[in-house]
């Protein structure tokens, strides 16, 4: 629920109560420092224990319901035939309303089905934007990544309220110059991660769903985040403020052939499948789950994820639950914009994203601005969050960087996970680095994995400038934070 207060503000409201809380530690800036300088400057390699907040990621780290969680005690572990798959194949004809359901271990195992079956070597997949283990998964398969989205995606400042939307005028050349035998696919992702979180409208889908159809194109839809774009459309786009969270989905839907999610976001759980009422994908696709994932009936999710995912898909429809991260995030983002730091806007659907070229204007794009920024953030506050820039490129055959459109640290906000004051503590201590932020160097590989490199990366402050960084925050607020 979204409340107007009397200074002008709205604020969430949670439509929902806290009962089962996990501890969390904050600890001393000089400690920060130790564990991040071992960890490679990399957040990937922070543990548990030493972090206050954790804004890596909204995956697998959402609060689930007690509804889903009472769900997976009732959950049959049997190896075929269970019915916990069978209470998920009715939530996913209930919700999203397909036939043909492939459960996988999550998301990117999907991307990896769907590339060995449709994309042969040579092929071309244009999509609204990339995700890293996408594109990592089409290319292995011998394909090449097309984005295609407008130019002013790559506004970070922005009041375009679909950021996400396909260029359609570049999806007709992109067939016209390689010619449908070369495109297995038109890959639309809901509210695009890496630009920022930023939805593509329903007209947008629909008018990609034409120009495919018109050359027996699939389009197939990345729905991990599928219930934050539904809500985006509810809030934005003209004609569908009075539609429900289902019936927008059940639009969007209606011009989909293959469905795909991470179950880890939208619908709280960990697992992901692909869903179709297309029989021939289905069959396509089938043989090679039980070599890669698990038999049919619960594709390396378990069962208790599986009846976790059934109930969650059906919760995500409610307007308050669609809404929770996306709320929180405007909430954060406009906090920030108050103290002028620049965040990616308009805010989108699982983080606030920080526009690190904006942030560390002194560092160039070899030096890797947004990782750096994300350095800085946990040593500064604790905070965890996610670099997302050049380092999570990799680099071409040939070796050379390849520069990422945008330069962000991602704060994101796991579905009802933080508060508001942990979100206050959060700005304050940006606003402190912000004001800080010509002590912020860059950084430098030391050890650089080749494939999905952010992940095991490990980095080192140029000239040190971490320990000086500490040493100017210890000064502020004392040794012990
Ligand atoms: N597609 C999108 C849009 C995603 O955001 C993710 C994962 C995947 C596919 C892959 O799914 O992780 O279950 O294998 N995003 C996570 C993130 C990793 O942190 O944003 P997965």
């Amino acid at each position: 629920m979204i409340v107007k207060l009397s200074n002008g503000r709205e604020i969430p409201v949670e439509m929902h109560k806290v009962r089962i809380i996990q501890k969390t530690y904050l600890v001393p800036a000089e400690k920060r420092l130790k564990v991040l300088e071992e960890g490679g400057y990399n957040t990937f390699s922070l543990r548990t224990r030493d972090i206050f907040l954790d804004m890596l990621t909204d995956s697998g780290t959402n609060a689930m319901s007690d509804n889903q969680l009472a769900a997976m005690m009732v959950s049959d572990d049997a190896y075929a035939g269970c019915e916990s798959f069978y209470k998920l194949t009715a939530s996913i004809k209930d919700v999203l309303g397909f036939e043909y359901v492939l459960p996988v271990h999550q998301g990117r195992a999907a991307e990896h089905l769907l590339a060995k079956v449709l994309v042969k070597p040579g092929d071309v997949v244009p999509m609204n934007y990339h995700f890293t283990t996408t594109k990592a998964h089409f290319e292995l398969a011998g394909g090449t990544v097309l984005e295609i989205f407008r130019d002013l995606a790559l506004q970070t400042q922005s009041t375009e309220p679909f950021k996400g939307n396909l260029d359609l005028q570049k999806f007709k050349d992109v067939i016209a110059k390689y010619g449908t035998d070369k495109i297995p696919f038109v890959r639309m992702e809901a509210t695009t991660n890496l630009l920022g979180g930023q939805p593509f409208s329903m007209e947008n889908l629909r008018e990609v769903k034409k120009i495919a159809a018109q050359h027996n194109i699939p389009l197939v839809y990345d729905g991990s985040l599928i219930s934050e774009n539904a809500y985006f459309i509810k809030k934005r786009e003209k004609g569908y403020e009075d539609k429900s969270i289902q019936e927008i989905i059940t639009e969007m839907m209606s011009y989909t052939d293959i469905f795909y999610l991470s179950g880890r976001k939208s619908s709280c759980v960990r697992g992901g499948f692909i869903a179709t009422n297309i029989k021939k994908y289905f069959e396509m696709i089938k043989p090679w789950l039980p070599v890669y994932e698990g038999f049919l009936t619960y594709g390396g999710m378990s069962t208790k994820e599986i009846e976790a995912m059934a109930v969650g898909l059906r919760e995500m429809t409610e307007v308050d639950v669609a809404g929770s991260a996306a709320e929180f995030v405007k909430y954060f983002a406009e906090r920030l914009i108050d103290t002028k730091i620049p965040v990616v806007t308009p805010p989108g659907g699982l983080a606030c994203h920080l526009d690190a070229k904006m942030f560390l204007p002194h560092l160039p794009q070899a030096q890797y601005p947004a990782g750096a920024l994300a350095a800085a953030v946990y040593l500064t506050s604790g905070i965890r969050t996610m670099e997302r820039g050049t380092i999570s490129m990799d680099r071409d055959k040939d070796g050379n960087e390849c520069y990422s459109d945008l330069e962000l640290a991602r704060c994101a906000l796991p579905r009802r996970v933080y508060t508001m004051s942990q979100i206050e503590y959060a700005v304050e201590r940006l606003n402190w680095l912000y004001k800080h932020r010509d002590l912020v160097g860059g950084l430098k590989f030391v050890e650089e994995p080749p494939v999905l490199r952010f992940f095991f990366g490990k980095l080192e402050a140029l000239n040190g400038w971490g320990a000086k960084l500490v040493e100017a925050f210890k000064k502020d607020h004392g040794p012990a934070y």
